[in-house]
């Protein structure tokens, strides 16, 4: 008896051993014939238990001689893309393999590369097994692959045109009015010390994005609902649960959101009988937005069948839903109700946290940067004037806005501090080994093989981006600092386009937001929205928005670092020049370190309660920004 359990033991034992040495022997194969420099780790680092476990681990190999580890253990550690920096990268060049047991991955931060991947959409897809928790409320655009994406797509690109940009636009302006007043208090002053502007630019971008995507009018603390709103929409609008609700549809959504990584990952049976209060709140959002979901989709059913005009707005869910039940309904009849409601939760998700963040940063580096906000505002007073935002006029400004330092501090937050930093793709598994081309050299990548495009990494690659010598790190060059100027340094690399041999229309903005005396990336060498067919669909809508914001702000205020740390605001006015900017610099460095600790969970952003505090002050009452780092205006 003992002798045939022990026996069991061993075969199991045996047989766990066999697999996990021939795993890597083949993995270790793979990354042979691709030629590329690779490392072995134990576990892969997209291995599910490594993931849960990592924490337990990581410090006990630490404790082993360091020259054991040393070269591999960074890649089993989260966000070691954007914590790691360049110095990761040095061992080497700008492609390496990690060969696990269970998986073999690339790491690129080659634009060669990754113009390769993702011109080539059918043989590098998206690994959607990535993605299934995603797919909680439906499938969507965001989480399928094949001829099931290009359905998805098309249905959904139908509401991301130009017209839907000025809409997103003028909604922009009208919301962040909303921010304004959050941040100057009631008695509309401002120099008030603001820790939660993360959290207000959610607000921000949750407001718009169900606006202008789905007609609903959430509100900012303090805001009523306008007398004259369509009594169906007030339901979602009211910030009292209406009958069938305990929470309202702002409160539902906003706590889906938050809670959305326990939804994800907690099995909504298990979830409901948990004792904890989190599972409690995330059940009971996760059913409030259900119902609504399921109401707004009912009620758009209605319209469209009594033939109701579409809404003068992007209207998403009508869209859907008339491409499933209005007459024209053929090509996308294939759409089930669950795809809609799908759908219509992944672009308030991608459409809400990413901007969100960006803006964030924005904010944050240009309180930062003095100079680079004094730049900004010189631009939003040559292109708007002191005119009312709310009579600026889209298809004036928009493209001035385009080639300004707001859109320069725009894109030099999305090149530091990408919303996805890392863009995951695989070798397609049942299209063969694939041959890419680096530098004149083929090397083959084995199907299956998982292929991580790393947008943090790209985006500091000093081989794509002109350099100075940096004004915050003595002794190295710039591209770990914030400089909305480089966008203006000219560019002598042409811009190498890639055949994508798919001349097909998947949407999404084409036209260029660009002018010829900017700075022009090489293609990949800047990918916050990726690149190719299945780049990110509301790129414009995101832009438009985050312009329109930057340059309402802007036009009347000024940020600053908040240095209560340091100083009260007696001691700050009896503060000579020299004084001021002394104290500055510390809040500058603790802001810095502050962003340096970001980290990915879904999105690139502050977690864990961690803040950078911030004022909004009135042009002209500015304590700080006006008077650091002005040796750059003489
Ligand atoms: C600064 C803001 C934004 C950033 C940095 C961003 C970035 C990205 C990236 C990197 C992807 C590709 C993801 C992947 O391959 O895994 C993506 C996809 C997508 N984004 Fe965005 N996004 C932003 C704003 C928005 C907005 C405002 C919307 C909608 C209103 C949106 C809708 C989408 C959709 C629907 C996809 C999936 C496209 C597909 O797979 O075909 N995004 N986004
Ligand atoms: C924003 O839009 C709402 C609803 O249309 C309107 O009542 C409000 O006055 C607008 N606010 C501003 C500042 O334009
Ligand atoms: C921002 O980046 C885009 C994409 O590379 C580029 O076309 C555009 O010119 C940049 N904007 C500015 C103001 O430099």
């Amino acid at each position: 008896m003992v002798s045939s359990v022990a026996l069991l033991f061993g075969a199991v034992a045996a047989w766990a051993v066999y697999t996990y040495v021939s795993g890597l022997a083949s993995n270790i194969a793979k990354a042979r014939k691709a030629n590329l420099p690779y490392i072995v780790v134990p576990a892969h680092p997209y291995n599910k238990l490594w993931q849960i476990t990592f924490w337990i681990w990581v410090p006990l190999i630490k404790r082993l001689p360091k020259s054991w580890w040393e070269g591999w253990l960074f890649v089993l550690e989260p966000d070691w893309g954007y914590r790691g920096g360049r110095k990761v990268w040095e061992p080497f060049g700008e492609n390496f393999l990690v060969v696990g047991p269970g998986a073999i991955s690339l790491f690129t931060r080659n634009a060669e590369t990754i113009r390769q991947v993702t011109a080539r959409r059918e043989l590098f897809p998206k690994d959607t097994t990535d993605y299934q928790i995603l797919t909680m409320f439906g499938q969507n655009v965001l989480t399928t692959e094949g001829s099931l994406w290009r359905m998805h797509r098309k249905v959904t690109a139908a509401s991301f045109n130009e017209k839907n940009a000025a809409h997103t636009f003028a909604e922009s302006i009208n919301q962040t009015h909303g921010l304004i007043s959050e941040w100057l208090g009631p008695d509309g002053k401002g120099h008030k010390t603001i820790t939660t502007a993360e959290h207000d630019t959610m607000t921000l971008a949750l407001n718009i994005i169900g606006y202008v995507g789905f007609g609903l009018r959430l509100l900012w603390p303090g805001q009523t609902l306008p007398p004259d709103i369509d009594p169906k929409l007030a339901k979602y609008g009211s910030l009292e649960p209406p009958s069938g609700h305990t929470m309202s549809f702002a409160q539902a959504l906003a706590s889906t959101l938050e809670y959305l990584l326990v939804l994800l990952l907690v099995p909504w049976s298990v979830l409901k009988r948990l004792p904890f209060k989190w599972a409690r709140n995330s059940w009971e959002a996760k059913e409030n937005y259900m119902g609504y979901m399921d109401e707004f989709l009912q009620d758009k059913i209605a319209e469209v069948r009594q033939g109701e005009q579409p809404k003068d707005s992007m209207d998403i869910m009508g869209q859907l839903v008339r491409a499933k039940y209005g007459k024209s309904a053929s090509e996308s009849s294939e759409l089930c109700d669950s795809d809609i409601i799908g759908n219509a939760f992944i672009i308030i998700v991608a459409g809400h946290e990413t901007t969100a963040n960006t803006l964030h940063f924005t904010f944050t580096e240009l309180a930062n940067n003095p100079a680079a906000q004094r730049a900004l505002q010189k631009d939003v007073d040559d292109i708007c004037g002191k005119d009312d935002p709310s009579t600026w006029n889209y298809e004036s400004v928009i493209n001035p806005l385009l080639a300004s330092h707001l859109a320069a501090a725009m894109n030099e937050t999305l090149r530091l501090m990408p919303a996805v930093p890392e863009i995951p793709k695989h070798v397609a598994p049942s299209r063969g080994d694939q041959v890419i081309i680096i530098d004149g050299e083929k090397h083959t990548l084995a199907a299956g093989m998982t292929v991580g495009l790393s947008a943090v990494s790209v985006q500091r690659n000093p081989r794509y981006w002109p350099t100075r010598p940096s004004k915050v790190q003595p002794g190295q060059d710039d591209l770990d600092d914030f400089e909305p100027e480089r966008w203006f340094r000219s560019s002598d690399s042409a811009r190498d386009e890639i055949e994508d041999g798919d001349t097909e229309d998947y949407g999404g903005f084409k036209g260029r937001d660009t002018s010829d005396s900017l700075f022009r990336p090489a293609r990949g060498a800047f990918i916050p929205f990726s690149d190719g067919a299945r780049s990110c669909l509301g790129r414009r809508i995101a832009q438009v928005e985050m312009l329109a914001a930057l340059a309402v702000v802007f036009q009347k205020y000024s940020i600053e670092l908040a240095v209560d740390e340091w100083a009260s605001d007696d001691e700050v006015e009896k503060m000579s020049a020299e004084e001021r900017r002394r104290l500055y610099k510390k809040a500058q460095d603790m802001c810095r370190a502050t962003l340096r600790k970001a980290s990915s969970r879904l999105t690139l952003k502050l977690h864990g309660g961690m803040h950078v505090p911030i004022r909004l002050v009135k042009r002209g009452e500015e304590r700080f920004v006006n008077v650091v780092d002005t040796d750059e205006l003489a």
